[in-house]
Order: structure tokens, then C-alpha cells, then sequence
């Protein structure tokens, strides 16, 4: 039987473990992916720490919204892809952190992109493109980033950036630097951010990829909630705030066109480490303690 990490309850990262599963078979439109590398996300820590209590768990529930791998099983309906080809998925159902994952949404990966990076593109990839799209940026608009030396933030920089679009990007000090050099404009998050971005002239729209109570202050800055749009924080509702969620629809072609860019080189990426999937335990403690401000990809 293939292996898996599961998670076995909600808890410390101690409640991932390593176990058989069934193999799974992939339904209509879906293909199966012999899985080479995955990513680690900040909302697999949310969902095994219990905090997005919405989450159902399984018995077999295993974390991972993006994986790259081997095409090992075609189900009804696929058209386009074959045994054998290699691919970068986007897993709305999860189930990355496995030898076998399932899944819908997929693009091919280019020889000249690593299995690390391709596992590493297409949640972020997707949620940049998705959240652009939804606040409807226009070249010669100003937005502003929270959470801009984040994996979405400095895909999303580079996008609108792309668009003609000036980005104010709410940093920390170490990720000054890398703001700069992707385009946009760093301002310091923080109780000074309110006054720096003011003297900095309007804003137009707010993009939120942090997610940690920045959104009164993005209302205020945008003159209201219409074009604030946030990825995680909680309190989305009572700001009047849109919070988006992954989808299908959200950004359709975003990790094409992703992946076309990171294969010419025309995409960087937040820096990435590696760990063997078998240690994804050890990976949630080390993202968690702040240990390590990298993205970790688990390997096989
Ligand atoms: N809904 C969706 O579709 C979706 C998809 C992907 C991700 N997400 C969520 O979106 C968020 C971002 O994901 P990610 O993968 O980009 O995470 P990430 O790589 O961990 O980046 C988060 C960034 O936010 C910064 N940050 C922390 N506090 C901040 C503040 N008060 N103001 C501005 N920036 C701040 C962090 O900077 P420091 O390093 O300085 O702390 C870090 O650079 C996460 O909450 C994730 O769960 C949602």
C-alpha cells in the first residue's frame, strides 16, 4: 500500500504521521499524480492546529493544497494529458503530503522547472493571480500588499507590477530588500504604516496575503471595504471585507501562465528548503517557532 502523511487529529504537529492508505482512483476529470515534491502552506498549520474549525477531518485526511509529480492514472473524461507527463497541481481537495495524490486542476512542468519550484508555484500562483483578478487592478492604480515578502505577496508583486500597477509592499525589515527588487515600493507593517502609506499618496485597492489584523487599517486607506480583499483574516465580515477562497474560477489559466514564467525566468519565487516528506512533522515545527522564514517543500 502507498504511503501518506495523515493527519490524525487536530493538534500539534506530532498529530502528523506517517501511514499506509489506499491508493486512491481518480473520478471524472481527474488524474492521479505519482508525487515527486509538495508544498507546505500556512493554511495546512491553520488546519492541523484546529483553527479553521469548518475543516472536516477523515479517518485518511492528509494536508497539501499543491504537489508536482508523474501522471500515473487518467480518470473518465481527461483530455490532454497521458501517462507519464509531468505536472504541477493545484489540490482544492488537498492530499499533497502522499506518494499518490489526486487531482483537477493541473499544469505541465517544463524540463527546465525543478520538481522543487513546481510544487512550490501553484497555490500562491493561484491566489496572487485570483485575488488580482477580483479587485480588479488597473494599470496606473496604486495598491497596497500586505504581506509582500510572503510566497503569495511576491508572486502577487510581480503580477501587478507586470499590469502597470504601483505596489506599496507592507513588509518587515529583512524582506525590504526583495520588495525593491521585485518593483514595488516597501513600506514597514506595523503601528507606522497608517502615516507612511498617507504621505505616500493614495490607495486604491488592498490585497491582504498576511492575514494578521491589518484590515481596519486597509478599509480606512481604501476609503471602505468594496476593493479590500483578504486571505485569511477571520474578522473578513465585519470589515465588509471579501475573503477568497480557492476555486476553480478564480484565476482559470493562472498557473499556466505561472509556470510559463517561472520556466523563462521571468518569476521569482519566495526562497525554498527542502525536507523528505516523511519529516512533514518537523516541518510544521520549524515554520511554526518562526525558526525558519523559508518555504519548506516536502520531497520523495
Ligand atoms: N484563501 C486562499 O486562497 C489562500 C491561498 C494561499 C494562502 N492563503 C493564506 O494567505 C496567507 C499568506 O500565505 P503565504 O503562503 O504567502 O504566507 P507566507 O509566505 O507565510 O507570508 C506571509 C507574510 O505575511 C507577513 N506578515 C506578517 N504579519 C504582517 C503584517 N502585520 N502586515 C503585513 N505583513 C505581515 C510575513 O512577514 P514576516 O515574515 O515578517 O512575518 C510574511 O512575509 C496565509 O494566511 C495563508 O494561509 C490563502
Amino acid at each position: 500500500m502507498p504511503g501518506a502523511v495523515v493527519l490524525s487529529g487536530f493538534g500539534p504537529p506530532e498529530v502528523l504521521r506517517w501511514a499506509e492508505v489506499s491508493l486512491p482512483e481518480p473520478a471524472d476529470g481527474q488524474i492521479r499524480i505519482k508525487v515527486k515534491a509538495a508544498g507546505v502552506g500556512p493554511t495546512d498549520l491553520a488546519i492541523r492546529g484546529g483553527h479553521l474549525k469548518a475543516f472536516p477531518l477523515g479517518p485518511d485526511t492528509v494536508l497539501g493544497f499543491e504537489a508536482a509529480g508523474t501522471v500515473d492514472a487518467v480518470g473518465p473524461g481527461v483530455e490532454g494529458t497521458a501517462v507519464g507527463d509531468e505536472v504541477a497541481a493545484l489540490l482544492f481537495g488537498l492530499g499533497g503530503y502522499a506518494q499518490y495524490a489526486l487531482a483537477s486542476i493541473w499544469t505541465r512542468k517544463p524540463a527546465a522547472v525543478s520538481w522543487v519550484d513546481a510544487a512550490a508555484l501553484p497555490s500562491s500562483a493561484e491566489a496572487a493571480a485570483g485575488v488580482l483578478r477580483q479587485l480588479d487592478v488597473k494599470r496606473g492604480e496604486t495598491l497596497l500588499l500586505f504581506g509582500g515578502g510572503g510566497s503569495v505577496g511576491v508572486i502577487a508583486t510581480q503580477l501587478a507590477v507586470a499590469q502597470g500597477v504601483k505596489v506599496l509592499s507592507a513588509v518587515g525589515a529583512r524582506d525590504d530588500a526583495l520588495a525593491a527588487r521585485l518593483g514595488a515600493t516597501p513600506v514597514r507593517y506595523g503601528p507606522g504604516l497608517l502615516d507612511e502609506v498617507r504621505r505616500s499618496g493614495d490607495v486604491q485597492a488592498v490585497f491582504d496575503a498576511a492575514g494578521k489584523g491589518v484590515l481596519a487599517d486597509a478599509v480606512s486607506l481604501a476609503g471602505g471595504p468594496e476593493r479590500v480583499i483578504t486571505l485569511s483574516d477571520p474578522a473578513a465580515a465585519d470589515f465588509g471585507v471579501m475573503l477568497s477562497h480557492p476555486s476553480p474560477d478564480r484565476a482559470p489559466g493562472a498557473l499556466d501562465e505561472a509556470m510559463t514564467m517561472l520556466a523563462e525566468g521571468r518569476l521569482t519565487m519566495r526562497e525554498r528548503m527542502t525536507m523528505p516528506m516523511a519529516q512533514a512533522a518537523q516541518a510544521h515545527r520549524l515554520l511554526e517557532s518562526g525558526e525558519v522564514h523559508k518555504r519548506i517543500i516536502l520531497t520523495l
